[in-house]
């Protein structure tokens, strides 16, 4: 086989090497009929190739045929590396291909819906773009999610794909050395899982039936199991009905379920070295995805402690007080509030990823254990990055009757959980644990508007295409 050099390893240290690349053609430009450029484009990185007629290197008819070709076709170009005495603009890599040979090996429409460099550019390059009056259209979201497969070979997107592909890859490995065992729960289940509205009814075989909301029922039932920690990486399903930058009815759990020995913080103790290691890891690992990610949405690196804040929800409520904004003390906190005591927290801690917890009971599901010193209050948990929410857990009701009577208190039909609920009946230990949206995580983590951007192809209320 022929040897291939992958764009992002183009360098000056192959100067005048004889190399061959596959990718897209971005843009072709003639200059009169004896040259022409290509901005050649593989993952997010860029290359210019240069086509000079002269002996021995391309004759006229190929500037003609380059000319010809549509943008992001795949091509094949041969040629030699060279080093520009001026840095190239537009291009990653500052090195250019002096082409040899250049075969089209599938042609693109002449036309596309989406141009990647218009889908590429910054708010800022944008709006100075158009004060500069260069016509330009203005990619909208719609736009970009109904030609995803455009949208995605933007630098940005490369980028945002692998982040989150490390964020799950840092989930599992964590887990892993800690002890925990990757498992696989059904999608397919009787009743809800979190209760509520929010569940996508089927029919099974003449069964009534829902995709899983979360879980739940079967990661507690693994404890039961004595698999003793566990985790699961999975879709959850969820009929949102409101149209939200951070909801979507599709989207990947990252689950986590143990035992607990003495008190809900082992499991917060959990989330806390798991997430300053993830994000550790990530500003390490992954430095030139998050720069592609913030050359078009520029966002300032997340600012977390070494030991993850903890505050009580009556510490975050009188924070809130102090600042003027009045809250039930027994209630939920709203969006606003959420994001209000991420400001105010950061101001006084100096951190964007913190723990709330001990909740109060009314405003958790019905398999939240209440605290054992005042029932109002459970031994639950959220946590927050930069003011919304990315995780929520707490310790469960391992008690089957009292795990029954707090279901039919919550409304929930027991008979569709019977044997969930039996499963208690067989000796169950404490245990407790989370979830967190994977979407949100990395959202969140590049600060960026809208969940939409970190979903490959997004499940809303109002989109189920591509
Ligand atoms: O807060 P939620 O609903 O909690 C549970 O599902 C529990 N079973 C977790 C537990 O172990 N106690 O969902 C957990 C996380 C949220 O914090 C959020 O990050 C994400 O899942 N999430 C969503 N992400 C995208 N779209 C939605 N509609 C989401 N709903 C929840």
């Amino acid at each position: 086989g022929k040897k291939w050099t992958e764009l992002k390893n183009l360098t000056d240290l192959l100067k005048d090497q004889v190399v061959l690349i596959r990718g897209r053609a971005q843009t072709i430009r003639a200059v009169g009929k004896k040259m022409a450029f290509i901005v050649v484009r593989e993952r997010g990185f860029t290359v210019q190739c240069v086509l000079n007629v002269s002996p021995g290197a391309v004759s006229p008819q190929m500037v003609k045929y380059a000319t010809g070709l549509s943008r992001e076709s795949i091509v094949d170009v041969e040629g030699v590396v060279s080093v520009p005495a001026q840095s190239i603009t537009g291009a990653t890599q500052q090195v250019e291909i002096q082409v040899k040979k250049l075969y089209c090996v599938n042609k693109a429409v002449p036309t596309l819906p989406v141009n990647i460099e218009d889908a590429a550019r910054s708010e800022v390059d944008i709006e100075k773009a158009l004060q500069a009056g260069e016509q330009l259209v203005r990619v909208n979201q719609d736009t970009r999610l109904n030609f995803r497969v455009l949208d995605m070979r933007t630098p940005a997107n490369q980028g945002i794909f692998r982040v989150q592909c490390q964020v799950e890859n840092i989930f599992r490995q964590f887990l892993l050395s800690e002890g925990f065992v990757g498992i696989h729960t059904p999608k397919l289940i009787a009743g809800s899982s979190e209760g509520g509205s929010a569940v996508f009814r089927l029919d099974y075989k003449g069964t009534p039936a829902c995709l899983a909301q979360s879980p739940q029922l079967h990661k507690q039932m693994s404890i039961c199991g004595d698999f003793g920690r566990v985790f699961e990486i999975g879709p959850v399903f969820r009929a949102e009905d409101s149209f939200t930058h951070r909801h979507l009815c599709e989207f990947t759990g990252l689950d986590v379920e143990m035992e607990i020995k003495e008190h809900y913080s082992e499991v917060m103790d959990i989330v806390d070295r798991l997430f300053v290691a993830m994000f550790d890891c990530l500003n390490e690992n992954c430095s030139k995805e998050l720069e592609a990610i913030n050359r078009q949405y520029p966002f300032e690196k997340l600012k977390y402690l070494r030991n993850t804040l903890r505050l009580t929800f009556e510490e975050g409520v009188q924070m809130l007080k102090e600042a003027g904004v009045e809250i039930d003390p027994l209630g939920d906190l709203n969006t606003e509030s959420e994001r209000k005591l991420g400001q105010l927290v950061l101001e006084k801690y100096g951190t964007e990823f913190y723990i709330l917890h001990r909740y109060p009971l009314a405003v958790r599901p019905f398999y939240t254990m209440p605290c054992y010193d005042n029932p109002s209050y459970s031994n639950s948990f959220d946590v927050f990055i930069r003011g919304e929410e990315i995780i929520s857990g707490a310790q469960r009701v391992h008690v089957p009757e009292y795990l029954s009577e707090r279901a039919q208190a919550c409304g929930i039909d027991v008979k569709t959980i019977s044997t969930y609920i039996d499963s208690f009946r067989y000796g169950a230990p404490p245990h407790g644990g989370f979830g967190v949206g994977l979407e949100r995580v990395v959202m969140l983590f590049c600060a960026l508007n809208n969940i939409r951007k970190t979903s490959l192809f997004p499940r809303d209320p109002q989109r189920i295409t591509p």
